[in-house]
């Protein structure tokens, strides 16, 4: 896997009356994990579906490796991965990944990995023969990122994946995520809206402020992975990036 830099250049967008994002700036480099918090409605689900090209900017320019973010998709470079866990309920666990490998194929790319190979690294080998519905909201994500492996996305774009999940198994899953990504090493635009999650997994926190969403501020993350939260520097950062937030919403009354 190749990963790819994103760059959003001056970008605002507007649904008729209501505007969603104003001047947003940001270049995130190949195989960054780069998180994207603010209020909701600020315009973060937008901003992603922008750079997947689902959607055209208003105005402003969108590259994925200096290509128009349609292109990208086209060659099934983007993953994409929401709270929903985007599987076919009538295929089992296992025909979900081989079809997403299959597809891959059809336009050329090579397999990097077997489908019961990418089940092993997310821990579902017991469940390959089951059939997503039959599976908790964990497993489902868990056989989601299979399915993102499989497709052997460059970048991986993550609205609130595991915000439905338990505390437990939304910490444990962003743990595993997070070894995931040092082994395919993918470039990754992660929503959050919990600033210690954003903290604790990303090389940059981007902070944006309510609608119209700009950008309050970007916090680069210097601190050595696996992240220990009770750290000065960790809780610094935590401070800091509340205060971007707050000043905002401060600001918005
Ligand atoms: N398809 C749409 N049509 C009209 N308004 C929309 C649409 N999608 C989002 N919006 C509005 O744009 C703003 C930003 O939405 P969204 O990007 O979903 O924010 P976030 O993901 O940060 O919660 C909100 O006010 C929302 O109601
Ligand atoms: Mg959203």
């Amino acid at each position: 896997m190749t990963s790819l830099d994103i760059r959003v250049q001056q970008v605002s967008h507007r649904y008729a009356a209501t505007h969603a994002l104003q001047n947003i700036d940001l270049h995130i480099q190949p195989g960054e994990f780069v998180s994207l918090v603010g209020v909701s409605g600020c315009g973060k689900s937008t901003l992603m579906r922008l750079i997947a090209g689902l959607q055209t900017p208003t105005q402003g320019i969108i590259w994925l490796d200096g290509q128009p973010p349609e292109a990208a998709r086209a060659a099934k470079q983007i993953g994409w991965m929401a709270q929903q866990a985007a599987l076919l309920p009538w295929r089992t666990v296992l025909e979900n990944v081989t079809l997403a490998q299959k597809i891959n194929r059809q336009i050329g790319k090579n397999d990097t990995s077997s489908p019961e190979d990418l089940l092993k690294m997310v821990g579902l080998t017991e469940f390959a023969d089951a059939y997503p519905l039959t599976l908790s909201g964990g497993m489902q994500q868990r056989a989601a990122l299979a399915r993102t492996l499989a497709t052997g996305a460059a970048v991986w774009l993550m609205d609130e994946p595991f915000a439905a999940l338990d505390e437990l198994t939304r910490e444990l899953l962003a743990g595993e995520l997070l070894h995931l990504w040092h082994q395919f090493r993918p470039t990754v635009l992660w929503i959050t809206h919990n600033l210690h999650e954003a903290i604790r997994l990303s090389d940059r926190v981007v902070v944006l402020t309510p609608r119209p969403g700009t950008i309050a501020g970007k916090l680069t993350v210097p601190l050595p992975r696996p992240r220990d939260d009770t750290s000065m520097e960790f809780q610094e950062l935590l401070r800091q990036a509340r205060a971007l937030l707050r000043r905002e919403r401060v600001h918005d009354q």
